[in-house]
């Protein structure tokens, strides 16, 4: 990671892996301008740094003594599914579709952890035919779906959940009445599934589950999830115990995270204090904390509109299309001038998308340059992870291609949208 100046439009830690800037003050990833990709390859454009996502997963691997999942969720394509495959990690799939690629990319089915509260007979038949290594049964109706088709015995795990609900910065414990996931353990359901399961002819029970939220940055959440779970599974006999994703990583400046080698070497220690790695093995699907800040969005500048004593405007040629975690979620963005980044950002902008909504807003308060101009590029770090996978076609804007760089060069793996994509479906 390159040290940020000071004065730099945005610190490091947001910054890819393999970030850089020249001594013209353009951001490089891997020695390459990110503004030649947006020249070659127009925008908006993610562009990931594929050596960043890899150094994430093997830093979760080396610290752990059990099994990394990579949650798909956060970001999926085929070059992703490789990258799981050539890594040797496994995989949280939660739907059909995310099974269909991980095969597409060549991820082994055996390493696959199919998750949802409500997989349909469609979906299970799909997952158990392709052979998938476990699949983790949400609700009493999907034992049912599962012991109408079952051909053969079936991996199964259960997904509990343990009375704990974390939020980023904040710890709060619920009865868990109120959730559409998973076996309630308050009400017992948890206890008669894993009771019916354990003695099911077809269902083999090999692992529990939880997940407790996401962007946590917190590490005591962990350590009472794990605490939790021990107390929980003390009598219970089960090979693997699956403690959910949720780590979270900074998205603006001065927001600080646990490394994901601190979070897996908390969740080992924990596991070992608490006994709940004991003749058993634990499980990870961390999704953010591997793909997030591996990504960044490339927009160029389009309307400048100035609101004297109001507020100034930059509109970019994307918006909640590509990026709708700040409508859906209030999630805070900065943004930058990528051939710009020593220049002083001191002049305060909103940096608006280009949909027909008032809220379509990226980044409320943005600090750019006083002085910039249509057709400059910016740049929003930290998008890697669940901004393309929640990307959508409103307002019928094609869908960004998205680039991977690593040191030995770049290549799109996910080409741009064109018009004609936009009625391929139209009948
Ligand atoms: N495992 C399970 C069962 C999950 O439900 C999730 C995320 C993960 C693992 C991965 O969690 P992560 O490490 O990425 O936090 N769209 C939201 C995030 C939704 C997360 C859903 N489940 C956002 O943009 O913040």
């Amino acid at each position: 990671m390159y040290e940020s100046p000071e004065s730099c439009a945005v610190p490091s830690y947001l910054l890819p892996e393999g970030a850089s800037i020249s001594s013209r003050g353009e951001l490089l990833l891997h020695g390459v301008p990110v503004s030649q990709l947006a020249r070659e390859y127009s925008t908006p454009l993610f562009v990931y740094d594929a050596s960043h996502i890899r150094q994430r997963l093997r830093a979760a691997k080396g610290h752990f003594s059990g099994k990394v999942a990579y949650a798909a969720k956060a970001f999926f394509c085929k070059a992703m599914a490789e990258i799981v495959s050539e890594e040797d990690v496994y995989l949280d799939a939660a739907s059909m579709g995310e099974i269909f690629v991980a095969l597409a990319g060549g991820v082994t089915p055996e390493k696959i952890i199919f998750h949802g509260n409500n997989k349909s007979t469609e979906e299970l038949r799909f997952a158990l035919s392709h052979n998938v290594g476990l699949v983790v049964v949400d609700s009493f109706d999907e034992i049912e779906r599962l012991e109408a088709i079952a051909e053969g015995t079936i991996r199964v795990g259960v997904r509990i959940t343990p009375g704990i609900e974390a939020h980023t910065h904040e710890f709060i414990r619920t009865g868990q009445d109120d959730s559409k996931f998973g076996f309630n353990v308050q009400n017992g359901d948890a206890e008669m599934a894993i009771r019916h399961m354990s003695k099911s002819s077809v269902l083999d029970l090999v692992a529990v589950h939880a997940h407790i939220g996401s962007q946590i940055f917190s590490l005591d959440s962990f350590r009472q999830e794990v605490e939790v779970l021990s107390q929980l599974l003390a009598d219970v006999d089960i090979a693997e115990v699956i403690l959910g994703g949720g780590l979270g990583v900074p998205y603006v400046r001065g927001e600080t995270a646990p490394s994901i080698d601190q979070w897996v070497a908390t969740l080992d220690d924990y596991g070992f204090k608490t006994g709940l790695s004991k003749g058993r093995t634990l499980v990870v699907e961390p999704g953010r904390s591997i793909v997030a800040t591996a990504g960044l969005t490339l927009y160029e500048i389009g309307t400048i509109k100035r609101i004297p004593g109001v507020r100034d405007y930059v509109s970019v040629d994307g918006g909640m299309s590509d990026n709708p975690r700040p409508v859906l979620y209030g999630s805070g963005y900065e943004a930058f001038m990528v051939q710009r980044m020593l220049d002083p950002h001191d002049a305060k902008y909103s940096i608006a998308g280009k949909h027909c909504e008032s809220g379509d807003v990226i980044v409320r308060d943005a600090w750019l340059p006083s002085d910039i101009q249509g057709g400059e590029l910016l740049a929003t770090p930290v998008t890697g992870a669940y901004g393309f996978s929640m990307s959508s076609n409103y307002n019928k804007v094609p869908r960004p291609g998205v680039v991977f760089i690593d040191e030995t060069g770049y290549r799109v793996v996910i080409r741009r949208e064109t018009l004609q994509d936009l009625i391929r479906n139209d009948i």
